[in-house]
């Protein structure tokens, strides 16, 4: 079950999402890739917390911009993430990698709605990461 109390696609704002995220694209440290993304959430108290990816020249220790997203969501005061947009440089929403799935379910679980691009509809984050891992296993598994 997904409970959030931000649920109904018309009560999440979506422009203003986009927007928060084109900014923060404009912000992120890309000079390897040069693919320049930016992410943001809307939490279901309705709160923003926003992210852009920062690469490094050590390539494998690029942070992505929804990890960034969920770094300024803690710094913020954590809460559920009920809606993220994902943009990349070019203005046009980016896919979130495998990683930046998990990272998002942890803050969001499978009822979070993810804007990026596909069909123009926004998906729930369950449709992009099937039969998730996450902290309910943790407490389910635990042995004694
Ligand atoms: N990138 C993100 O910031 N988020 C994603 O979900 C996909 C990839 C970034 C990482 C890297 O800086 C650049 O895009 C190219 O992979």
């Amino acid at each position: 079950m997904y409970c959030l109390t931000v649920s109904s696609l018309n009560e999440i704002p979506w422009a203003e999402l986009r927007e928060l995220a084109r900014n923060a694209a404009a912000a992120s440290y890309a000079p390897y890739s040069k693919v320049h993304v930016g992410a943001a959430g809307y939490t279901t108290d309705g709160r923003f917390a926003t992210g852009a990816n920062v690469e490094n020249a050590s390539y494998g220790l690029t942070l992505c911009a929804e990890c960034s997203l969920v770094s300024d969501l803690i710094r913020l005061g954590g809460g559920r993430l009920a809606a993220v947009a994902i943009v990349a440089g070019d203005q046009q929403p980016i896919a979130p990698c495998g990683r930046c799935r998990q990272l998002l379910f942890e803050h969001g679980g499978g009822g979070l709605l993810i804007d990026y691009g596909l069909d123009e509809r926004p998906r729930h984050l369950h449709e992009l990461l099937p039969d998730a891992f996450g902290p309910d296993d943790l407490r389910a598994r635990k042995s004694a």
